[in-house]
């Protein structure tokens, strides 16, 4: 029998990207782990931010975010952004890391994550405590290094992004390949 663990926030794993709001002029980043993809044509992703953060103030003055994906191994930079904020830090200035502008939108990228989407805030939910963002992906990028032999797709072994465990609070890595998804599960019933 399974342990009842009561509600929970917890989905494991969780992804960690950096949303970005404001201008290349004045901008504000934080690690968010509450993010999903959640429709496709348009494409739209969801975005779970506390109502207390200095990034939430700059995403809703330009109603656009892009959303960053760091490498595994810049856990580093996503535990700095993820952990102070914007109203007592430049963490661009602190950090290092730098910002280059959008091409359909006002916030701007994160030149050192390779993989990038740029939103536009179609929806917003009110949520108590958090605000539910809901963007419409209205262009993506990654960096060649990170695309599959088509030059069209990204190589997740290439991109080597950085997963989040809740709970545990530890980041971590992907692990091997499984099976092709949309194909194993034709296996089941194969030989009845
Ligand atoms: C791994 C990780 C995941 C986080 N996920 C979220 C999240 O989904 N939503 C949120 O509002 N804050 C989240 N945070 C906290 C913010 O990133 C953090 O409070 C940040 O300092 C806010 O910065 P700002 O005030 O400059 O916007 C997370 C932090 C970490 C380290």
């Amino acid at each position: 029998m399974k342990k009842r663990l009561g509600p929970s926030d917890r989905l494991y794993p969780m992804p960690c990207p950096l949303i970005c709001g404001g201008t290349v002029e004045v901008a504000d980043a934080l690690t968010a782990a509450w993010v999903g993809i959640c429709a496709a044509k348009p494409p739209q992703i969801a975005v779970a931010l506390r109502k207390s953060r200095r990034t939430l103030e700059l995403i809703r003055e330009s109603g656009t975010f892009t959303v960053n994906t760091p490498r595994a191994a810049d856990a580093v930079y996503a535990d700095y952004f993820g952990t102070v904020s914007g109203r007592e830090h430049d963490k661009f200035a602190e950090s290092g890391w730098t910002l280059e502008p959008s091409l359909l939108v006002e916030a701007p990228r994160i030149a050192e994550c390779p993989y990038q989407l740029e939103c536009r805030v179609v929806h917003e939910l009110d949520l108590g405590e958090h605000v539910l963002l809901v963007g419409e992906v209205v262009e993506s990028h990654a960096d060649p290094a990170v695309l599959d032999a088509t030059g069209e797709k990204v190589d997740v072994e290439l991109l080597d992004p950085l997963v989040y465990i809740a709970g545990s609070r530890e980041y971590r890595r992907l692990g091997e390949k499984i099976a092709d998804a949309y194909v194993i599960g034709h296996t089941i019933g194969e030989n009845k």
